[in-house]
C-alpha cells in the first residue's frame, strides 16, 4: 500500500508483530526491554502521561526535546543527543508521537520526519514512535508513519483504542525481529496472552464491518468538535493565552498568560466545573505548568463552547488576582 509516494507497509510482516494490551502494554514491554534504572530515554516535551508514568517504572532518566508547531525541532534532538554523550552516556531510545501529539496536538511535518530519521540513524539512536492517532486526520491523508521509512531503526507502537474501542484492550508492537522476540518473552512473562476473545472483536470488526466508512465518521465528529473548541478559544479567551491548532487527534495544548500556573488553578476551574490536565503532568521534570491540555473528543459543540467559556473567566480571574496583589 502506497501513500503519498511511500509504501507504507515497508516490507512489515505479521510475524513483526507483538498483540498487546493496548498501546500502554506496549510501551512498558518497550521499557522493560530496553531500559535499566539510570539509562536515558529522550523523549518529546511535552511527552504522553502514560509513557512517562512507564519510563519512571523503569527508572530511565528522562530528557525532553523541545518541540515547536511542526513537531520535534531538529536542532534541540542534535543538542539533546549532544548533551547526553557529553555526560558520558547514551540514550536508549527516542520516544515520540509523530501525528496529532497527546498532549500537544502537533504534527511532525514530512520534512522533518527525514530529518529525525538521520539525526537518529547517524547517532545510532532507536526511535519508539507512538502511533495511537495517525488515522484520525481532518483535513489531509495521514503522513506515512515513521516506521515506513525506517524499518530497521523504529519500533512501532499503535492499538486499536482510539479508531475502533479503548476497553477492548487491543494493541500492537510492530519491530524488527530481533527486538520482537524478546517482547514476545516479556509479554508471556507479564500477561501469558493477550485476550483471545477481544483479538477475535477485532478481527471480525475489520472483517465485516465497514470500518473506514466509521473512520470517516469518528474524523468529521471529532473534526467538528476541534472546530468549536478553536472558535470559541478565539473568542473567548482572554489576551495572552495562546494555543495549539491540531489537524487531527484529540487535543490542544494552551499557553497561559505570563505568571499563571496550571497546576495551581484547577481546584478553581472546577469548582466552575470544568477540567483540564496542567501541564506538569507532561514533563518528567515537573515543569510546563505555563501549559495545560484540553480534549475535545468527547462533548458535544455546544458544551465545549460552554467549558472554553468557564475557562476563559478562571484564566481572567487569575490575572485579576495576581495584579491586585502586585505579582503581574
Ligand atoms: C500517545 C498515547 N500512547 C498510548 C496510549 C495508550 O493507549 P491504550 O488505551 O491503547 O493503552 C494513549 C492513550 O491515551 C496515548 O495517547
Amino acid at each position: 500500500m502506497t501513500l503519498s509516494g511511500i509504501d507504507v507497509t515497508n516490507g512489515a510482516s505479521p510475524d513483526d508483530v507483538v498483540v498487546t494490551v493496548g498501546g500502554q502494554q506496549a510501551l512498558d514491554l518497550i521499557a522493560r526491554v530496553f531500559i535499566d534504572p539510570g539509562d536515558v530515554v529522550l523523549a518529546e516535551g511535552p511527552s504522553y502521561v502514560g509513557a512517562l508514568g512507564v519510563f519512571q517504572a523503569a527508572e530511565a532518566d528522562v530528557v525532553h526535546v523541545a518541540m515547536d508547531g511542526d513537531g520535534i525541532i531538529p536542532e534541540a534532538l542534535e543538542a539533546a543527543i549532544a548533551a547526553v554523550a557529553a555526560a558520558g552516556k547514551r540514550a536508549k531510545f527516542l520516544y515520540t508521537v509523530p501525528a496529532y501529539q497527546n498532549p500537544a496536538g502537533v504534527t511532525l511535518t514530512n520534512q522533518r520526519r527525514d530529518l529525525l530519521l538521520a539525526i537518529c540513524e547517524r547517532a545510532g539512536l532507536l526511535v519508539v514512535e507512538d502511533d495511537p492517532y495517525g488515522l484520525l486526520g481532518f483535513d489531509t491523508d495521514p503522513l506515512p508513519a515513521l516506521r515506513s521509512r525506517s524499518r530497521d531503526n523504529v519500533i512501532y507502537v499503535s492499538t486499536f483504542s482510539k479508531t475502533f474501542a479503548p476497553g477492548l484492550r487491543v494493541g500492537w508492537i510492530l519491530a524488527p525481529h530481533a527486538v520482537r522476540e524478546k517482547l514476545v518473552i516479556a509479554s508471556e512473562a507479564q500477561i501469558l496472552c493477550p485476550s483471545a476473545f477481544a483479538q477475535a472483536a477485532v478481527s471480525a470488526y475489520i472483517e465485516k464491518m465497514p470500518w473506514q466508512q466509521q473512520l470517516k465518521t469518528f474524523r468529521e465528529t471529532y473534526r467538528e468538535r476541534r472546530d468549536a473548541a478553536l472558535s470559541a478559544l478565539t473568542d473567548l479567551m482572554p489576551d495572552g493565552t495562546t494555543w495549539t491548532v491540531p489537524a487531527g487527534g484529540f487535543y490542544i495544548w494552551l499557553t497561559l498568560p505570563t505568571g499563571l500556573h496550571s497546576k495551581e488553578m484547577l481546584p478553581r476551574a472546577i469548582a466552575e466545573r470544568v477540567a483540564y490536565v496542567p501541564g506538569t503532568g507532561f514533563y518528567a521534570d515537573g515543569s510546563g505548568a505555563a501549559h495545560l491540555r484540553l480534549s475535545y473528543c468527547f462533548p458535544a459543540p455546544d458544551r465545549i463552547r460552554e467549558g472554553v467559556r468557564r475557562l476563559g473567566t478562571v484564566i481572567e480571574q487569575e490575572v485579576a488576582l495576581r495584579s491586585t496583589f502586585g505579582l503581574a
